[in-house]
């Protein structure tokens, strides 16, 4: 962490690799800052927040990566400078609760901040019609590049080049504000489970920072209901996982991942929970020694160093852990041992893998970059579990 801290122009941020990853990426820098008070140094864990949020736009989007010190790099690329120009998991409610309850003095403007990120995102991105969950404009906003739930919008299937073309011709097709924040793509336009169950337990993270009697809350909380039982529609009993909105949701929105999974952290009813979360344990399904695989080990897609496409992410396993020790399940016993189990196989991948981005579920080798900064997180996933530590 200290090899990869960067100070440019007045900011304060992790890289997530010094040579592969040189900027500042959104749900990066919001793991980053609860490594940086895990370590015991609130001061850079709120320097990489308000770094973060240093061109959020009048609308409340937030960009997934901040060009520090050098904003013509990408400029035609992303069309903007100093940024790109979509956005990532809001991962900043989530790590704003963590320096909460580490006893991290929070400055006002930043929950200001995080609020209107939110916002954005549940009150001016566009909803599927007939799911109503919310749209992601590019695949990269899922910060799950090239999982196979994207793949029927690559042409004539899954293919590495391809998909790499498509992905720069998708930026094209962003709608935006009149700012320039991007609202919907109507050529990719997925609502994916993933995207919508991070977006509601980010904001109820921030609740939690917030505490009961905001007014801003009560304006959010009807949408945020809503919004729930919308996700929770999407359960497939027969798959045993939640399918994405949108127009892959007959197709490839169907394959089964870890991160599909992540729906557990928008509290569905216990049965599903329970039926989703012992799937990562399963040796058939994903369960693997140094942590549960991105894609089921059935479906065609599966790839186990492939990225996005089977090898295991450590950000991807701590919120499994997280979720698994969510408020109101502190009396289940079975959840505690779950989270242990995620603990272990997660950091044995991260020391053997000599923490890598990614790495092999089965042998633990890494893929990637090497090191990778989010990778820490098996530090803060050292604790014991704290069964009821959310809200
Ligand atoms: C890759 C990952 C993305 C991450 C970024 C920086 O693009 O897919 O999730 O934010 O690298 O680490």
């Amino acid at each position: 962490m200290e090899a990869h801290w960067r100070e440019v122009d007045g900011a304060g941020f992790t890289v997530p690799n010094a040579r592969v990853y040189p900027w500042q990426w959104l749900w990066d820098s919001c793991f980053h800052s609860i490594i940086w008070a895990e370590l015991g140094d609130a001061e850079r864990a709120v320097r990489e927040l308000t770094s973060l949020f240093a061109h959020q736009d009048d609308d409340g989007f937030v960009p997934h990566v901040t060009h520090h010190g050098d904003p013509g790099f990408h400029a035609d690329f992303w069309g903007r400078t100093g940024t790109s120009s979509i956005t990532q998991p809001p991962m900043y409610g989530h790590a704003l609760a963590e320096l909460h309850r580490r006893g991290v003095a929070l400055p006002a403007e930043l929950v200001e901040r995080a609020r209107a990120g939110l916002e954005f995102l549940l009150r001016v991105r566009r909803r599927d019609d007939r799911t109503g969950l919310i749209t992601v404009v590019h695949p990269w906003e899922t910060g799950a590049d090239n999982s196979p739930r994207w793949d029927d919008c690559c042409p004539g299937g899954f293919d590495l080049a391809r998909w790499k073309q498509v992905k720069g011709d998708l930026l094209a097709t962003v709608e935006r504000t009149p700012g320039g924040a991007p609202v919907a793509n109507p050529a990719f336009g997925v609502a994916p489970v993933s995207f919508n169950a991070l977006v509601l337990f980010n904001l109820w993270e921030l609740w939690a920072v917030h505490g009961e009697g905001e007014e801003w809350l009560w304006g959010l909380a009807r949408t945020s209901l809503e919004l729930s039982s919308r996700l929770d529609d999407r359960w497939d009993d027969s798959l045993a996982t939640w399918v994405d909105g949108g127009p892959t949701s007959t197709g490839s929105g169907r394959v089964r991942t870890s991160d599909a999974l992540l729906a557990t952290l928008a509290r569905p009813p216990e049965p599903r929970e329970a039926r989703a979360v012992e799937q990562l344990f399963d040796p058939a399904a994903f369960g693997a020694a140094y942590g549960p695989t991105q894609v089921h080990r059935a479906e065609l897609a599966y790839d186990p160093s492939g990225y996005w496409r089977g090898a295991t992410w450590p950000q991807v396993n701590y919120l499994h852990w997280v979720s698994a020790q969510a408020e109101g399940r502190e009396h289940d016993r079975r959840l505690v041992a779950d989270a242990e189990r995620l603990a272990v196989s997660t950091i044995a991948g991260a020391t053997t893998s000599g923490l890598a981005e990614y790495w092999q579920p089965d042998t633990g080798a890494g893929l990637g970059a090497v090191p990778q900064s989010w990778t820490g997180l098996a530090l803060v996933m050292a604790h014991p579990p704290q069964p009821g530590r959310e809200g």
